[in-house]
């Protein structure tokens, strides 16, 4: 390695360079199944928390101090722009929305997002939480994905199947359309100021894209994610994370998005995320959140699996395949995490 270089060991292998040891956090290792997180959270809710930068920091930087995570993820939710954009939202403790879009009109009325002047509290979490990191940990900054947006902006909520949102993208494909691209645009802008206010890698978080056909993929999302991509790309240097949930089977068309890492949930192994995917590129995950649950050495076993999966990938970032429960043992997660860093210590693999 070069003496010389300051990027990070997450920097490094998102990038696919030499690493000293396989980078590790955990998917949502914010969150309540800390209970210094609890603690917290009974003295404040949970809007207030992201929208108050120094507690927003303090709580990114809660799981930091308790293990030795390769790096932070900022405290925040893929739903916190969205009430500048003209869609307000509940927490409860999934987000809701008292007024769902469910008319052309209203899709067509949504407005881009202008991150400094509609989200200073953000890029003020992220300075903060910087400056108080420790060097050698990176500090990522994230998005919802367009299409996982849209769900939840149609929809109204969480559900089993988003039926509503997907028969409004054929019910009303124009107006669909002209959502995702606003969502697009907003979202790529988003990241750009989040690397600029200090995030060393940047992740944008498609929690339902795998619902889609490869048909309707192509149509609405693809050229949304690719515009997408190539904003981020031409704002900012840092590496750029696409979490594509249960995407397995829309990986093939996505190989021309500009960015550097896949994260891959636990439904698909690495190397045959790597294979559809065309190779050449670092992949994220993917360890079963569900594995924190059994003994120890169950879960070391697993673990060993997933980096015995990862040989001969460009690169790697140990995580799991989704986020960590919240009824999840901390000191199992504690152990997972020393676990990856001994194992890969003398070199990835
Ligand atoms: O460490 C971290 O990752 C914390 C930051 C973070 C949160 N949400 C905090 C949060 C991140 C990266 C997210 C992403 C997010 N939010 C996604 C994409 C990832 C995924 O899981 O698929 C989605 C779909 C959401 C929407 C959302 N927000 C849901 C479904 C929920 C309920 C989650 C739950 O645990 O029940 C939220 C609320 C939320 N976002 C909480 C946290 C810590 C729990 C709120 C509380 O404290 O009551």
């Amino acid at each position: 390695m070069n003496a010389s270089d300051t990027s990070t060991v997450f920097e490094r292998a998102a990038r696919g360079l030499p690493v000293p040891h396989t980078p590790v956090w955990i998917m949502r290792q914010a969150g309540r199944y800390l209970p210094e997180y609890r603690k917290l959270r009974r003295t404040v809710d949970f809007v207030t928390a992201t929208r108050t930068p120094e507690i927003a920091a303090r709580i990114t930087l809660q799981p930091m101090q308790r293990f030795e995570m390769d790096a932070s993820i900022l405290f925040s939710d893929i739903m916190t722009p969205l009430d500048p954009m003209g869609v307000s939202v509940d927490f409860k403790p999934g987000p809701v929305l008292p007024e769902p879009v469910r008319t052309p009109e209203r899709a067509r009325a949504v407005r881009e997002l202008v991150p400094e002047a509609d989200v200073p509290f953000v890029l003020e979490a992220i300075r903060a939480v910087r400056s108080e990191l420790r060097p050698e940990a990176a500090l990522i900054g994230f998005a919802g994905a367009p299409f996982t947006l849209f769900c939840y902006l149609v929809e109204g909520g969480g559900s089993k199947d988003f039926m509503t949102a997907r028969s409004f993208l054929r019910r009303e494909p124009e107006a669909s359309q002209a959502l995702l691209r606003t969502l697009g645009r907003s979202m790529a802008r988003y990241l750009v100021a989040q690397a600029g206010a200090g995030a060393d890698a940047v992740m944008l978080f498609d929690s339902w894209v795998g619902m889609l056909g490869p048909e309707s993929y192509r149509r609405f999302v693809h050229p949304v994610l690719k515009e997408a991509f190539a904003t981020v790309r031409a704002g900012t240097d840092c590496p750029v994370i696409y979490f594509p949930n249960r995407g397995g089977a829309l990986l093939s068309s996505m190989r021309d998005l500009d960015m550097d890492v896949f994260a891959v949930d636990w439904t698909l192994p690495l190397h045959r995320a790597d294979a559809r995917l065309g190779g050449g590129r670092a992949l994220q995950g993917n360890l079963d959140p569900a594995e924190l649950f059994g003994p120890p050495e169950a879960l070391l076993a697993a673990a060993d699996a997933v980096l015995a999966d990862a040989e001969g990938l460009a690169g790697h970032i140990f995580s799991l395949g989704h986020g960590i429960d919240r009824r999840t043992d901390p000191g199992q997660v504690a152990r997972l995490v020393d676990h990856v860093h001994e194992r890969t210590r003398a070199g990835p693999g």
